[in-house]
């Protein structure tokens, strides 16, 4: 399977988004990775609908939406209007996270589901058939720029492989700390989607095209 580039777009320079979305477009980015939080789930407010609209209408990229916020079935006619856009949800935020997902399909969309450092893969292994996407956090959620959590490049293996020998179609993602060092290391362990936050593509003073580049130069090593 291709592995992509998802870059989070709550580590972007605001100031300076435009050129960044020209860069995404011009450099083949697969997806944009949208963090939404509502200071429940996790105690951090950060992107929201009409940043996905102006993002979504200009780059026309498939945005990858991370509803980092309880019971999302309240939001996802409203995250639903993006052609091709994959929802992704924490299964212990819905009390029925499989009718969860099966919603998310019904209306067109891609559904995820994403385990944070406190959710272990055995707790979805059941949901694994349904979804098009499994995000492993690799940080725990609601913050850019946070150390990679002992133990979950393991689980991002572990959740690889079941995939793999079950056959299942899901995409594999990893969001958190996907650092020039630790990408190899995503990358061998199975990893299909990388969020791409302020550990590589948006470094402070380094050139992000180039930046890029070297990331989809690890990708296809
Ligand atoms: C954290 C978000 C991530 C984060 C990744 O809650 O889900 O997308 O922004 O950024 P870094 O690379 O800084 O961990
Ligand atoms: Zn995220």
């Amino acid at each position: 399977m291709k592995r992509k580039i998802a870059p989070s777009l709550m580590c972007s320079d605001f100031l300076d988004l435009r050129k960044e979305c020209d860069l995404f477009k011009a450099n083949g980015i697969e997806y944009l990775h949208i963090d939404i939080m509502d200071g429940h789930y996790v105690p951090n407010f950060s992107l929201g609908i009409d940043f996905c609209r102006a993002v979504s209408s200009y780059t026309g990229i498939p945005l990858d939406i991370h509803l980092m916020m309880e019971d999302p079935d309240r939001y996802i006619g409203v995250f639903s209007e993006f052609e091709g856009c994959t929802l992704c949800v924490h299964p212990e935020t819905s009390y029925q996270p499989l009718r969860t997902v099966q919603q998310i399909q019904k209306r067109g969309c891609r559904a995820g589901i994403s385990l944070s450092p406190s959710c272990p893969l055995g707790s979805a292994e059941h949901l694994l058939p349904y979804v098009d996407l499994l995000c492993i956090m690799t940080v725990h959620p609601g913050y850019a720029g946070q150390t990679i959590v002992t133990g979950t490049l393991k689980k991002l293996e572990e959740a690889a492989r079941l995939i793999e020998k079950k056959g299942y179609g899901a995409e594999v993602e990893v969001d958190g700390n996907v650092s020039w060092e630790n990408l190899p290391k995503m990358r061998d362990a199975g990893a299909t989607v990388f969020v791409a936050g302020t550990s590589s593509i948006f470094q402070r003073g380094a050139d992000m095209e180039e930046s890029i580049r070297r990331f989809r130069e690890i990708l296809e090593a």
